[in-house]
């Protein structure tokens, strides 16, 4: 029997969800550049809280600022929202890079996505291996098990092109210089970022704007099922595979309900229905706009999508400062 993935009514509910990740951006606004992490993170962790628990929604944190006992909010399990309306998860990250933001660095996002209950993947707070591209490409054309170099190879076979145009996006970490030596055996190019793997992973829905193929590494798994709802709805392929380091990462994920350890999930896996996904720029992107601040005025920028409709709306925000 193939079951039908849920669907929710979500048309009134993405206006609300942009207005979330909306609030925590402005939030962080007059932290971006200022050093502290810290506060950023809690301004916008704060903000979002608020917001969300004005939406008409039974909601459950699947991915959140961590683990109940080492998150006093927005912690896996909290339950968000008025509580009258349609039973959803909810994943968020209220500050993505709060390092960037710290430094204005490019590329701090709020990120939020909500689904119909059970649909996301409970990821743990631990590391995932991931490997991202764009809309339309055969499905496979990249895997998990091939090379870094074998990916570039094949990539720029499936786009007609030498692999010395493929442009690959990697977290700056010495854990990836083995791969980054790779995939520069094969001429490709490669954008290293400082943070922020949501917003690399973004980047190959829309290589004509980034000038990115493909994301490649490990990052945090959580990130990983945020990226997987925007790609859902940008179109584009991805996967993930949970890294264990220790007894204790293992045990988290029991905890959250992942039986086999081994298993590469493919983007319907992480998203298993219809989702919606809204992230507002902290600082400037390529993806959206940082916050703008003008005399007496903020201005911010959101993408707004739905993966039932493939919509994608880039809405701008003033709000008097
Ligand atoms: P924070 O905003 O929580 O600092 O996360 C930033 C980030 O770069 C993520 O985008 C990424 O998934 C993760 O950290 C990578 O972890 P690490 O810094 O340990 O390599």
């Amino acid at each position: 029997m193939t079951l039908t993935p849920p669907t929710f009514h979500d048309r009134l509910l993405s206006l609300g969800l942009a207005r979330v990740s909306e609030a925590a951006a402005l939030a962080s606004a007059k932290l971006v550049g200022r050093g502290d992490e810290k506060a950023a993170d809690q301004a916008a962790v704060d903000a979002m809280r608020n917001q969300l628990n004005m939406l008409d929604i039974k909601g459950v944190v699947v991915i959140g600022e961590g683990e109940r006992d080492e998150a006093p909010m927005l912690f896996i399990g909290e339950e968000v929202g008025t509580g009258d309306g349609p039973e959803v998860d909810i994943a968020l990250d209220p500050l993505e890079g709060t390092t960037l933001t710290a430094k204005d660095f490019p590329n701090a996002l709020t990120v939020i996505a909500m689904a119909p209950r059970g649909t996301l993947l409970h990821a743990p707070d631990i590391y995932m291996d991931k490997l991202a591209i764009g809309p339309g490409y055969a499905p496979g054309v990249v895997t998990m098990d091939m090379s870094p170099s074998d990916r570039v190879r094949a990539l720029a076979e499936a786009r007609g092109c030498d692999p010395s145009d493929i442009t690959v996006c990697v977290l700056e970490r010495p854990r990836h210089e083995a791969m980054i030596d790779d995939l520069r055996s094969t001429g490709a190019a490669i954008r290293l970022i400082m943070d922020g793997d949501v917003a690399g992973v973004i980047h190959c829905a829309e290589p004509e704007v980034t000038g990115i193929d493909m994301y490649m590494g490990s990052g945090g798994a959580p990130e990983g099922v945020l990226a997987a709802a925007a790609l859902k709805c940008m179109g584009g392929q991805m996967y993930g595979k949970l890294l264990f380091n220790n007894q204790d990462e293992i045990a988290r994920a029991r905890r959250a309900g992942i039986e086999d350890l081994d298993r590469v999930y493919a983007l319907n896996d992480m998203v298993r229905g219809d989702v919606i996904f809204a992230a507002t720029g902290v600082t400037d992107g390529s993806v959206v706009h940082g916050i703008r601040r003008e005399p007496g005025w903020l201005t911010t920028e959101t993408l707004l999508m739905r993966s039932k409709t493939g919509s994608l709306r880039r809405m701008s925000y003033r709000t008097p400062a």
